[in-house]
């Protein structure tokens, strides 16, 4: 299988927050914005293993660190960081846009992993991560460092 680049994978979508998405104040809901968190992480992973269904195994701590409401939009970043062998980690930013102000702000970052399954619903291998800059190499590494303490907590290392 041929090793893929992070930047072959990456995704960033800009959501408009309706009505519906937001609670009676107007703050969007986080179940909200993790469903997003998860749709674009599935986006990457899927790009970047080209085959298989890809499901979710978990999502880091998300610390929502500043209110986004009705009106303003999400706009997500996503970038694959570690790849094991049938594992992914991707980070997923996400920032508040608020258009009458003109102002972007961070609002979280998210760490999801997401594991490629074949027809019968096991664990199937992905590409390799082509790691060529410095960057990327430290996002990997980082990576599987995080991994390693997931699956620790987890019982599975
Ligand atoms: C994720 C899932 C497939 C793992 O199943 P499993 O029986 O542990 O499978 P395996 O032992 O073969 O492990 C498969 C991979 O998952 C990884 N994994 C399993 N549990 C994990 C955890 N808690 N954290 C991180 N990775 C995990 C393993 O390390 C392995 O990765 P590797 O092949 O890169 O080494 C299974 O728990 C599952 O299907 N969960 C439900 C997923 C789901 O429905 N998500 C929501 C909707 S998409």
């Amino acid at each position: 299988m041929k090793a893929k680049s992070p930047d072959e994978s990456r995704a960033e979508t800009t959501v408009l927050m309706m009505p519906p998405d937001a609670n009676p104040m107007g703050n969007v809901f986080g179940g909200v914005i993790l469903k997003h968190v998860d749709l674009i992480a599935g986006i990457v992973a899927k790009r970047h293993a080209g085959h298989g269904n890809i499901v979710t195994a978990t999502m880091d701590r998300m610390t929502f660190m500043r209110p986004v409401f009705i009106g303003n939009a999400l706009v997500l970043s996503a970038r694959i960081n570690y790849v094991r062998r049938s594992s992914m980690e991707v980070e997923v930013t996400v920032d508040s846009e608020n258009f009458d102000e003109g102002a972007r702000v961070r609002t979280g970052t998210a760490f999801v992993t997401l594991v490629a399954l074949d027809k019968r619903g096991k664990a199937t291998e992905v590409p390799q991560l082509l790691l060529k800059t410095k960057e990327e190499n430290k996002r990997f590494e980082d990576g599987k460092k995080r991994m390693e303490r997931r699956l620790h907590e987890a019982g599975k290392l």
